[in-house]
């Protein structure tokens, strides 16, 4: 029997991968700062713990209980992120703190807790969910995208130093996912995301990149495809480009 470990797999795409994992035939771990997101019902399904990702220790002790248990970890993927709909100057410290811990810290502290139980097993995959917007550097970003910037760069960095040792990084780049996250940032209103895609559909291909191995994803298509082509313009085109598309989603 394979083990699947999903921080942040209490709700939206981390949720719905957990279940795809479940009907795979997979033993499921998940973890999340409120657990009380899911039913007991839900949770019987699982091993759930109450982890935040971006304490070190804790996400630790969560891993090695789950190991002590099931003996193997096949597949971890981090799937914890935190967002807003805002450009660094108008959200609070807090928000920023919190951005970063989770996003940047909490990657590093994915791969570190993941590393160390693969090592042992010399076999395994590490999946870290990303963003679309982490691909392209431009002014006028949100704090967001530079953290989902990082992700994609420590992602890099992990998947050189893990390959001898026979352990996959899978980085994923989603566009966006029509989640209960993003709607409640929008207002219910979704009709400005481009490309947006459900999360079942996301969920399918992002099982399907760990399933073959791939270094990077990117998806839908059609997201892929404009950011490749916008990523060699000029920057100062892109620049123009970008704000103009920031004020356009922010327009009523
Ligand atoms: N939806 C999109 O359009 C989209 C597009 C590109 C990338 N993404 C990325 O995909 C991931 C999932 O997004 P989503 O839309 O599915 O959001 P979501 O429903 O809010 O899922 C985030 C999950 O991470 C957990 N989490 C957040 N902070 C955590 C922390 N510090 N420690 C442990 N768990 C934490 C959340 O539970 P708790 O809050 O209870 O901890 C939740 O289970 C995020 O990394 C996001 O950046 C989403």
């Amino acid at each position: 029997m394979k083990h699947v470990f999903i921080v942040g797999g209490t709700s939206g795409i981390g949720y719905s991968l957990a279940q795809l994992y479940l009907e795979k035939g997979f033993v499921v771990g998940i973890c999340s700062r409120d657990i009380s997101k899911i039913s007991d019902s839900q949770k019987s399904n699982f091993q759930v713990f109450q982890t935040n990702v971006s304490n070190y220790i804790q996400l630790h002790e969560t891993i090695e209980s789950f190991i002590s248990k099931e003996k193997k970890i096949d597949i971890f993927i981090n799937c914890a992120g935190c967002y807003t709909e805002d450009v660094a100057d108008s959200i609070s410290y807090q928000q920023a703190e919190e951005m970063l811990q989770t996003n940047v810290l909490g990657t590093v502290n994915a791969f570190e807790v993941a590393r160390k139980i693969m090592k042992n097993q010399q076999s395994g995959k590490i999946a870290v969910i990303a963003s679309v917007s982490g691909i392209l550097d431009y002014e006028n970003s949100s704090l967001y995208t530079k953290t989902k910037r990082a992700v994609i760069q420590i992602a890099k960095a992990y998947h050189r130093a893990l390959k001898p040792f026979g352990i996959s990084v899978i980085t994923i780049a989603p566009g966006y996912v029509d989640t209960q996250k993003l709607r409640n940032l929008n207002a219910n209103d979704l009709s400005k995301k481009p490309f947006l895609v459900d999360e079942k559909t996301a969920t399918n291909i992002i099982f399907n990149a760990i399933e073959n191995d791939k270094k990077f994803v990117i998806f839908p298509s059609k997201m892929k495809w404009l950011m490749l082509s916008l990523s060699v313009l000029p920057s100062a085109l892109l620049n123009v480009i970008m704000f103009k598309k920031a004020k356009w989603m922010k327009s009523k």
